[in-house]
This record gives C-alpha cells, structure tokens and sequence, in this order.
C-alpha cells in the first residue's frame, strides 16, 4: 500500500498535537494515494472514534474480514458512556428516551439495519442478525427489540445520569442543541472487500418516533465492492432527502475520486435547501483502491484514518467558508 505518508503526518494531527489544521490551505487537509491497496484500511467519522478504528484494525490485522471490523469497531463507541450521540450514554428524546438507529451493510450488498430500537446496548450487531437471520433489510421499534431480545441481547437502561440531567436541563429551558456525532465507518480488509456500518442515538432531544438518516440504507451509509462506499453524519432529515451516501457511491462510479463525489453530494443538499442554520451535513468516502475523501458543509467535522501504520483523526474541507 503506498499511502503519501509524508502528507499524511504533516496533515494529520488533529490529536496529535501537530500544526494546526486551519494553517493548512484546504486543497491540502488530507490526500491518499493509494495505487495497490494489499493492507486493510478503517475510516470514521469524528475524532473520538480513533477508539473504534483501532479495535476495527486490530481485527482485521488478525486476518478477519470487513465486516467483523466495523461491528467490533462501532461496540467499542456503542458502549461508551461518554459518548452523548451514540448507544449508552445517547442523549434521549423530547420524552427522555433514548432511541437508537444502525445499519450495516457488506461486500455482497447484503444490508441490515434497526430503527427506533430502544434498551439495547449495540444495535449495530443487530442490524447485522437482521442481514444474516432474516429475509429482510430493516426491522423498527418493538419488533427490532423483540427480534433483539429473542436472539440473546439483554435488555438496558442506557440513559446515564448525565443523559437525563441534560435531558431535564433541556426540558426547563428548552435550549437547542445540536448533537449528531453519528458513527459511521467504512473497512477494506487483506480480501479487497469492504464493508460499512453507522450508529447512532439520533438527533438530541428529537420527537417521540422520529427515525434519521442511520438505518436508512443509501442515506447514511452505502458500500459497493466494485466502486465503494460512503457514510455520513450530521442532519440526518438532509442527508436522507438526497440519499446522500448512494449519491457518492454513484459519481465515484462515473469517475469522481471520493472527494470531489463528497463536495458533489454536500452542494447537492446546499443548492436545494434554503435555510440551512442550524444544520451540517459531512459525509466520508472511500474507493476500492483506499483513496479517501471527506467534506462538510460547514467547519467542524473530523473524521479518522487508519492504517497498519497510522491511526489519525483529520479536520475535513467544508462548503460555506
Ligand atoms: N445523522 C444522524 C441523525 O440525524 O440521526
């Protein structure tokens, strides 16, 4: 794998305590180059899941595959009480439940996701039981948690107290706030397959019911073994309305690298709606050579690459400067 690792180290330090990102002219955040892709390859979104990235690389440097790699990687966030906009320690609903979305989806595109689905500790594994165990792609609500229940998942509360005194913070002065540090991770493994899943606890303090962008296949996540994939995070309502992921795997289908089919699908949602506030929308690609691509809307969205060699959270290029 001949990945610019020069450029790499000189742009990658968002934790690393290198040169700061913003010196950095946007044409230069972050560039692979991947001709001969032989070594795995994990990419996420936020900076936080350089944890994830690195229990995924640990299991494909064992020699399993993609697929293993992203529900490991996606447990570790899953299980992480600090983390507010995933699994346990999700922030709740406007009702103070906490509600979680997932999907994943392999190299045969075969695809499994879970919506809505509340008590359980790692949905990503059981959208992946959806994908293996049944003959459909998606289950919601009660009958995601009974399918759950009945396949050995044990019922938890996932609300921490942290959770809920935001929650109830919230509630009395009805302040914003705007969560999405959805995960979504993408794998190449020593097989040339890749795989991709998300996860997520939603929007903070949303409507009782409302499912986002996550378990909705070709929105927050696609994968293609023959061109690649994409996932995204951010507002999930926009993100769906354009089926953003889909989109990205399509333009690197007609020749795009992963990151000008990022910016293709970020102006898509900016050309098409208006008021755009209070809202982000970034996106991760990956082709199935291991070049890489990543772009936001607006300024603030990281996102991890991992190597073998190198396990590195970047500061992605964004639309409205
Ligand atoms: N992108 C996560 C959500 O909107 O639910």
């Amino acid at each position: 794998m001949k990945i610019n690792r020069r450029n790499f180290i000189k742009t990658g330090a968002v934790a690393g305590g290198g040169i700061l990102l913003s010196q950095i002219p946007s044409s230069k955040i972050f560039s692979s180059s991947i001709k001969d892709l032989k070594n795995p390859i994990v990419v996420s979104t936020w900076e936080p899941n350089l944890k994830s990235n690195a229990k995924a690389m640990e299991i494909l440097l064992t020699g399993n595959n993609s697929l293993n790699a992203i529900e490991e990687g996606i447990k570790v966030t899953e299980a992480d009480p600090t983390d507010s906009s995933v699994g346990y320690g999700g922030l709740p609903d406007a009702e103070g439940v906490v509600t979680l979305d997932a999907s994943i989806m392999d190299w045969s595109g075969n695809a499994g996701s879970v919506a809505f689905l509340q008590n359980i500790m790692h949905p990503i594994s059981v959208a992946r039981l959806v994908m293996e165990k049944t003959k459909h792609v998606m289950l919601a609500g009660e009958g995601a948690k009974k399918f759950a229940l009945e396949n050995g998942f044990k019922e938890e509360n996932l609300l921490t107290e942290e959770s809920r005194t935001a929650w109830l913070k919230w509630k009395e002065k009805n302040e914003k706030k705007d969560n999405h540090d959805t995960i979504g991770m993408l794998a190449i493994d020593k097989f040339s397959n890749m795989s991709g899943g998300v996860s997520t606890s939603g929007m903070a303090f949303k409507l009782h019911g409302r499912v986002g962008d996550s378990p909705i296949i070709g929105a927050a996540m696609f994968v293609d073994n023959e061109v690649g994939g994409a996932v995204s995070t951010g507002n999930g309502e926009y993100v769906m309305r354009t089926l953003g992921s889909f989109l990205i795997v399509e333009k690197m289908r007609e020749g795009n690298s992963p990151q000008k089919a990022c910016e293709l699908a970020v102006e898509r949602v900016y050309k098409s709606y208006k008021n755009l506030i209070d809202v982000n929308v970034c996106y991760i690609a990956l082709s199935k050579s291991g070049e890489v691509g990543a772009y936001s809307l607006k300024k603030g969205f990281t996102y991890c690459v991992t190597t073998p060699d190198d396990n590195k959270s970047y500061e992605s290029d964004f639309l409205i400067k």
